[in-house]
This record gives structure tokens, C-alpha cells and sequence, in this order.
């Protein structure tokens, strides 16, 4: 695996990231926008799911408005992180926290998927004034802690 890091690592793309000033930096700030793009409309929608505006705001309105964001900002937060990982492969794939960040990130993905195709299917039952399925907050639960997760794991990163 290390071979692999170290060929990432010294790729032109790799280089040139290392090298030239303040891309890597701009990368972290474009990252963390990915984040707050991501993050802040999931727990949103999170909180929607566990009661929280249930009289004025139906699950689907909530659902239309804020995944699609949370969709541009993941997309945004993984493009710019494999950039970074390119530039620095060795020392991030090495990290004690790089199988956490990437474990808690497939979690979040098959905890998406299993709401998606569980409970939100059957969402014109609970779209409004109803509370919530108990599924439907177990995955608005386990979205917040795994979020958390992924950031907390994004940070150790630098430390691990
Ligand atoms: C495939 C997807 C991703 C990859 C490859 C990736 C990779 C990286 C890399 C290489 C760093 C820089 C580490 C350093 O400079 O030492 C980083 C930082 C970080 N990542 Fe990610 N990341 C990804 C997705 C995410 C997502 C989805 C989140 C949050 C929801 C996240 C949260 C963080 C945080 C909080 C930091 C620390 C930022 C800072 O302190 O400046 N990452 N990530």
C-alpha cells in the first residue's frame, strides 16, 4: 500500500499541490465549505426527522430543499479531499484516523441508502403533524453521530 501512496505522492498532480503556494491551503478552505455545505443541511433535515418544526414544515419540503445541498457540498468536500490526499498520500493514508474517516463515510452511505429505500418510502403517512417513524429517527440519529464522526476522524488526520 505504501508503494501506492508514494507514486500518488509524487505524481505531477501531487507535486504540483505540495509545492505551489497557497493551493493546499485553498484546498483545506474549499473542504471545509464542502463540509458546512454537507453537514449543516443533513443535521438539519436530521432534526426535521426527529420532531423538530414538525407542525410547519412537511418531510418532504425539508427533504427537496436540503439534500440536494448536502449533495453539491459532499460532492465538493470528496473532490477537494482526494486532491488533498493525492499531495500528501503517505502521511494521510498512514494515519491511525484515515480507516475511521473512511469507515464512518461508507456508514453514512449505507444508513442514506437503508432510509431511502426503508422509511421514506412510506413518507406520506408522517410528512407533517405526525411524529416520525422510530426508523426514520434511528437513521437521523446515527446520520448525526456518524457525521461527527467523519469530521472529528477529518481532523484527527493531521494529529494521528
Ligand atoms: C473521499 C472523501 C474525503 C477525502 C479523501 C478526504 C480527505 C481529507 C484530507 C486529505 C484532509 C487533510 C488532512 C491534513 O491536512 O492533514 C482532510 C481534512 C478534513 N476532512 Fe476530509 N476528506 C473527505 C471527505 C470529508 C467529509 C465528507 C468530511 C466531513 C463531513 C470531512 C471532514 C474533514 C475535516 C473536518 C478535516 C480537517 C480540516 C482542517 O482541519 O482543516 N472530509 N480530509
Amino acid at each position: 500500500m505504501n508503494e501506492f501512496f508514494t507514486w500518488l505522492e509524487r505524481s505531477s498532480l501531487g507535486d504540483a499541490v505540495r509545492t505551489t503556494p497557497l493551493v493546499y491551503s485553498s484546498l483545506e478552505s474549499v473542504h471545509i465549505l464542502g463540509i458546512a455545505l454537507l453537514v449543516g443541511p443533513a443535521l438539519a433535515f436530521d432534526l426535521r426527522l426527529l420532531g423538530v418544526g414538525r407542525q410547519m414544515l412537511p418531510v418532504t419540503a425539508a427533504a427537496r430543499h436540503l439534500l440536494p445541498l448536502a449533495r453539491l457540498g459532499f460532492a465538493i468536500a470528496v473532490t477537494s479531499g482526494l486532491v488533498m490526499f493525492v499531495s500528501g498520500a503517505v502521511a494521510v493514508g498512514n494515519s491511525g484516523a484515515a480507516p475511521w474517516k473512511l469507515s464512518l463515510l461508507m456508514v453514512a452511505g449505507v444508513n442514506i441508502a437503508v432510509f431511502h429505500w426503508g422509511a421514506y418510502r412510506r413518507v406520506d403517512g408522517w410528512d407533517i403533524e405526525v411524529p416520525t417513524p422510530a426508523r426514520a429517527k434511528t437513521a437521523a440519529t446515527v446520520s448525526i453521530l456518524v457525521w461527527s464522526g467523519v469530521i472529528a476522524s477529518g481532523r484527527l488526520l493531521a494529529y494521528t
